[in-house]
């Protein structure tokens, strides 16, 4: 008896989560990604850091596979796909966002800091848009961590992504890995504390059709969303 309500209520649960609407009501939001800085080495725009300053040079064309150079060459280290779904606060896919990522290449130096000199098989910086479901991928390299001025500037693995939707303002996160060892010492890392948070944040590669894949979905905040939003 026991067994069968215990199977019922199984049964239930499932056609209850397959009656639940694709968007969720207004009383039950999502947790937007957290704003991040671009930081000083934004390809189209780089500053620099004081002392180590950075230059604008973008490779053309600009695609969304930052693992070969324009004569075909392959990036060094690890080369991974990265995609995921731009939505708004209620999981509506936000379709036709630009976005952009830019991160430090295998021997951890942006294309800013030494135009590609280090690795010129990488291509430093990739564009691509979402489609009609809020999706986007690219072909990339995983990072590692870096640390400028001898060490007062120390960041785990990451990468940037910026998402331009028209309308909103221009947004900036970063992309982690789940099991990189420098998470525990990134202040940026630390400061974003809720776990379902660092889950989405934090990747975890899966190998799946001859790639190391990761999944990283946005939650734009309205003022991002842009008039979809
Ligand atoms: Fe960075």
């Amino acid at each position: 008896m026991n067994n069968r309500r215990t199977l019922l209520k199984s049964i239930l649960a499932a056609v209850a989560v397959l009656l639940l609407p694709g968007r969720l009501s207004a009383s039950d939001t999502l947790a937007p990604t957290p704003f991040l800085t671009a930081g000083p080495f934004y390809p189209r725009d780089p500053s620099g850091l004081p002392f180590l300053p950075a230059r604008t040079t973008l490779p053309e064309p600009v695609t969304n596979d930052l693992t070969r150079n324009r004569r075909g060459e392959p990036a060094l280290g690890q080369h991974i796909l990265v995609s995921g779904r731009v939505m708004d606060i209620t999981g509506r896919p936000l379709a036709g966002a630009v976005v952009e990522i830019w991160s430090v290449n295998a021997r951890n130096i942006y294309l800013v800091e030494d135009g590609g000199a280090s690795d010129p098989g990488f291509a430093g910086f990739g564009v691509t848009a979402t489609d009609a479901e809020g999706r986007y991928s690219f072909r990339t390299i995983r990072p590692g961590g870096y640390d400028r001025y001898f060490g007062l500037i120390r960041r785990t693995a990451h990468i940037h992504v910026l998402v331009k939707l028209a309308g909103g303002e221009p947004f900036t996160t970063e992309m982690w890995f789940a099991d990189e060892p420098r998470n525990s010492i990134d202040s940026f890392f630390r400061r974003v504390t809720d776990p379902g948070l660092q889950a989405r944040m934090a990747v975890i590669l899966n190998r799946s059709d001859g790639f190391d894949q990761a999944q990283f979905d946005l939650v734009l905040a309205p003022r991002y969303a842009g008039r979809a939003g």
